[in-house]
């Protein structure tokens, strides 16, 4: 179904106790509060079952950063969907651009890590987004296209509308530089077409796609009031209280 969600992405930042500290800080932030949207936040693994256990997992979903490609056995230093499942967490953040390009994941690793999310009844936030070359050659609504029919255009359409999309354009990843909040909305409209064109007009109606990139305070209320972007991903302004909670507020 289709929501508003506004999710961090902490990427590998905290130690145990600092993540505590404000996953804690943003519950007590949050108490009270009536909100717009749903808030996820994409923790280290090792923080998984320690922050599931110590806030309201009703109002913060706790999300992975990725999981296993692989079920069980003789992977050593992997971490299944089964585990993350197993500490409380809901979500799973899944091709995130620095996973495909310092650790070489493909679609087809993707495809696995997906099948496996949701046979653990975890819900993948699958990211898509061009580099900046391919959007100065006009490529970037073919390159979307192809992330998303190469790793979920084989899931049934039931197992598909139980996915989160985020769209990040890599170029605006952590560089200050985000996508006008017009340049979101076009090629956001332009995935949910591609959606519709394989699974119909109403699985891609309730389809929840998220923007991610130097999504901050100032810009989120522009880019959130557009038709066709249901939240964000946050990456840098996710660390603080202080900087989260204006984003989570501009529903
Ligand atoms: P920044 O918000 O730091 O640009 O990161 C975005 C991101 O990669 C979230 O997954």
């Amino acid at each position: 179904m289709r929501k508003n969600i506004i999710a961090g992405n902490w990427k590998m930042n905290t130690t145990l106790p600092e993540g505590l500290a404000l996953a804690k800080g943003l519950n007590e932030a949050l108490i009270g509060k009536a909100l717009a949207c749903d808030v996820v936040i994409g923790v280290p693994f090792i923080h998984l079952a320690t922050i599931a256990g110590a806030i309201d997992t009703a109002k913060i979903g706790v999300a992975a950063q990725n999981c296993a490609d692989k079920e069980k056995g003789a992977y050593t230093g992997e971490v299944s969907a089964a585990m993350i499942a197993s500490t409380g967490a809901k979500y799973v953040i899944l091709g995130h651009s620095e996973r495909r390009q310092y650790y070489h994941e493909t679609s087809a690793t993707l495809k696995t890590k997906v099948n496996l999310a949701l046979a653990n009844g975890l819900t993948p936030i699958f990211c898509i987004g061009e580099v900046l070359e391919e959007r100065e050659k006009g490529k970037h609504f073919d390159v979307v296209d192809e992330q998303i029919s190469n790793a979920l255009f084989d899931l049934p359409a039931e197992e598909f509308a139980r996915l989160v999309i985020a769209y990040e354009p890599v170029w605006a990843i952590g560089t200050g530089r985000t996508a006008t909040a017009d340049q979101a909305q076009e090629i956001h409209a332009h995935i949910r077409q591609t959606i519709a064109a394989k699974y119909g007009d109403d699985l891609a109606a309730e389809t929840t796609i998220l923007y991610g990139g130097s999504m901050n305070a100032e810009n989120a209320k522009d880019l959130v009031a557009k038709p066709d972007v249901d939240g964000g991903l946050i990456g840098g302004a996710s660390l603080s209280v202080g900087k989260f909670l204006p984003i989570i507020e501009a529903f």
